[in-house]
């Protein structure tokens, strides 16, 4: 897979949490059908790509990232052949469609663990991370016990229902402990290609993967983690040359050592994105400081550079919804950044419209607090914000009772709307090549206390300067170049004068550049 499809290099992808996007059946549930349904309203968007968290059969203790069977849509979703039908349906409108694999683990009702937990030897005995006493517990992993007629403990890799798969310890130093090309290891290997294949043959893309560096065990330097995925990319490179793969590892010089196309950065790991939308006094709130996450960036960005692409999402399913904490018109100006990075942005649904965090929520299938985020689609002004038919309180989550609460059929009438704003984005990025995935950065302000953050994206001839200040004062920034056109302004913009930008707070600006190239750093 390190050869990247081509569709990455301008792609903007639209993540969709199936449960909460659109239910046409009534059942107070969102499905395979409301997705597909929506597909116009995301390309109209201006998105080229969806990614859809998993919608396989689950007991739905972790919102379905406790599959039972990797290779059936859960009922309560459609049918697999609903999902083929989204896959073309898709494919027509020019949109490509990634799904969600949990290669980590199953649930304990996956039909591998049943078999796995019996006392006779079998082919599943070794498909997960057991020990060989039940009282000697895996180390530094949580463990599922007592429920087993064989004796061992299984290692777990989230929830308490979630066990382990067996792909082998990098450094193997219990006799219980499996290495990487033990035989049970290679058997879980060939199972995960097999799940694979299932999905790319009926017309998938290519995958997120969750928690992709949590395979091998006892691997702190993500040696064994690396080399495993670089296996999985030359058996995409053979068998499904076109499938896109991101991974959840929020370590781009790790996962796209391995093959990943890309990777996220998360609210979790060294990468500082909450400095930028969640944490006490994030930078896009106007009084955070954003420098700790540019020399993480840097660092990040030229030891992966040409070797994949680096995603920031506008959030996701597991964190708090970006209008928690960035308020009116700086949701704009995040979006402004969001898409004129490098790499390939994530708008999470909902995110373009500014949907919140509804707050005090009791816990829904193991959501706790990321449930908040996980609330339906407000689609219009009819009942249950047009998301579902059914009752209110059968809703699988509660809409925001927030009587102001954002409609999409609002937004898309107000050329002033977050949605609007996001759209022009979108398009202002499709028009420039060096705005797009592969364009070069170099950053001109670091976004340090009261400090704009600004940059230069570049591609072949093209150089555009970027300043987004969501600090309350104006900031002058000079660059070597010339600074000419102005492709994009919100907020009060900036006045320029030769090569110096006096950047308007609360504004956002896209300058194109003439000129040398010798840009000094602020
Ligand atoms: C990360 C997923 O994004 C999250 O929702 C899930 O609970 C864990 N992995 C476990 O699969």
């Amino acid at each position: 897979m390190s050869k990247r499809p081509h569709w990455l290099d301008n792609a903007v992808f639209y993540e969709i949490y199936p449960q909460s996007f659109k239910d046409t059946d009534g059942d107070g549930i969102g499905n395979i059908n409301g997705i597909t349904e929506k597909l116009p309203y995301i390309k109209e968007l201006g998105c080229t790509a969806i990614w859809i968290n998993p919608c396989y059969e689950s007991p739905f203790g972790d919102a379905g990232y406790d599959i039972s069977d990797h290779c059936r849509v859960a009922p309560r979703y459609g049918s697999n052949d609903d999902l083929i039908r989204l896959f073309e349906v898709a494919h027509r409108l020019g949109l490509h469609v990634l799904l969600d694999l949990v290669p980590g683990h199953t649930s304990w009702e996956h039909p591998w663990f049943k078999e796995s937990m019996k006392a006779e030897r079998n082919e599943f005995t070794d498909r997960y991370v057991w020990t060989d006493s039940v009282w000697e517990e895996p180390e530094g992993y949580g463990s599922l016990r007592g429920i087993s007629e064989r004796d061992g403990s299984c290692a777990v890799n989230f929830f308490t229902h979630q066990p382990a798969l067996n792909y082998g310890f990098y450094k193997p130093d219990r006799p219980w402990q499996q290495a990487m090309d033990s035989e049970g290891a290679a058997a879980t290997r060939e199972a995960l290609k097999n799940v694979m294949r299932f999905w790319l043959s009926r017309g998938c893309d290519g995958f997120r993967v969750d928690m992709a560096g949590s395979l091998i065990k006892n691997d702190e330097e993500q040696k064994g983690n690396i080399a495993l995925w670089q296996d999985i990319s030359s058996f995409l490179e053979k068998e499904y040359p076109k499938a896109a793969m991101v991974s959840e590892w929020g370590e781009p010089s790790q996962s796209l050592a391995g093959g990943f196309h890309m990777d996220f950065l998360l609210h979790f790991g060294s990468s500082h994105y909450n400095d930028l939308f969640r944490c006490e006094r994030p930078f896009f709130g106007g009084e955070g400081d954003a420098s700790a996450f540019v020399a993480k960036y840097i660092d990040s960005y030229e030891r992966s550079q040409r070797k994949g692409l680096i995603c920031i999402p506008s959030g996701n399913h597991d964190m708090d919804r970006l209008a928690r904490h960035i308020k009116g018109d700086k949701r704009k100006l995040a979006f402004a950044f969001l898409l004129s990075m490098p790499g390939v942005p994530y708008i999470y649904y909902g995110d373009e419209i500014g949907m919140n965090y509804v707050e005090g929520l009791t816990s829904v299938e193991g959501g706790y607090g990321r449930t908040g985020s996980r609330s339906p689609m407000q689609w219009d002004s009819t009942n249950n914000a047009g998301f579902s038919s059914a009752p209110s309180q059968e809703l699988y989550i509660p809409i925001d009772p927030d009587p102001d609460r954002p409609t999409a059929e609002a937004q898309l009438s107000d050329g002033k709307s977050l949605r609007s704003e996001v759209k022009r984005l979108i398009e202002i990025r499709q028009e420039h090549k060096a705005l797009q995935s592969l364009g070069e950065i170099e950053f001109v302000c670091d976004g340090a206390e009261g400090k704009p953050l600004a940059y230069i994206r570049s591609c072949e001839n093209e150089r555009i300067f970027i300043a987004v200040n969501p600090t309350d004062k104006p900031f002058e920034l000079s660059v070597s170049g010339v600074l000419s056109d102005m492709i994009y302004s919100f907020g009060s913009g900036a006045e320029l004068s030769g090569n110096t930008c006096i950047i308007g707070a609360g504004s956002a600006v896209f300058i194109k550049l003439g000129g040398d190239n010798n840009d000094e750093a602020l």
